[in-house]
């Protein structure tokens, strides 16, 4: 089963957005298998967007994951890295669709309310940057068969 990593950024959590966000991934019918309300510390915040460290941006980047609480999490399901990708929307707002969260909501490509890990091998490493393994809950949902 594919896990990925979602982050609701702070312009999300201080919408109140954390649970509109939760409630179309549950809908979707991807399980939740670990969430935490949390203050990032730079250093988190600076691995874990390692990447983008040549970019002009990444300072400003930083200094707003690290501003406010995120909330972040744990999903899991069939081909969730990319089905949560597309119920995200693109990274500018302007360009993501009605329907998605960043087209709904987003504001800018700061302000764009949620994170998710981009393939396979990007969920593998913010999964571990982010949580422990006994932070994930192994459980069966009796609705697994229909989905
Ligand atoms: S992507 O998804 O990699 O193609 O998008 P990209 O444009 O490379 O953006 C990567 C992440 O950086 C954030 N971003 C910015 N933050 C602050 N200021 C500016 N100008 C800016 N441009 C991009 C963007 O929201 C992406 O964050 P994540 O959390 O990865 O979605």
């Amino acid at each position: 089963m594919e896990r990925t990593f979602l982050m609701i950024k702070p312009d999300g959590v201080q919408r109140g957005l954390t649970g509109e966000a939760i409630a179309r991934f549950e809908k979707k019918g991807f399980k939740l298998v670990g969430a935490k309300l949390m203050d990032v510390s730079r250093e988190l915040a600076e691995t874990h967007y390692a990447e983008h460290k040549e970019r002009p941006f990444f300072g400003e980047l930083v200094d707003f994951i690290t501003s406010s609480p995120v909330f972040a999490m744990v999903w899991e399901g069939n081909n969730v890295i990319a089905t949560a990708r597309q119920m995200m929307g693109a990274t500018n707002p302007a360009d993501a669709l009605p329907g998605t969260l960043r087209g709904d909501f987003g504001v800018n490509v700061s302000m764009n309310i949620i994170h998710g890990s981009d393939s396979a091998e990007s969920a593998t490493r913010e999964l571990a940057l982010w949580f422990d393994e006994n932070e994930i809950v192994s459980y069966d949902k009796t609705i697994s068969k229909w989905i």
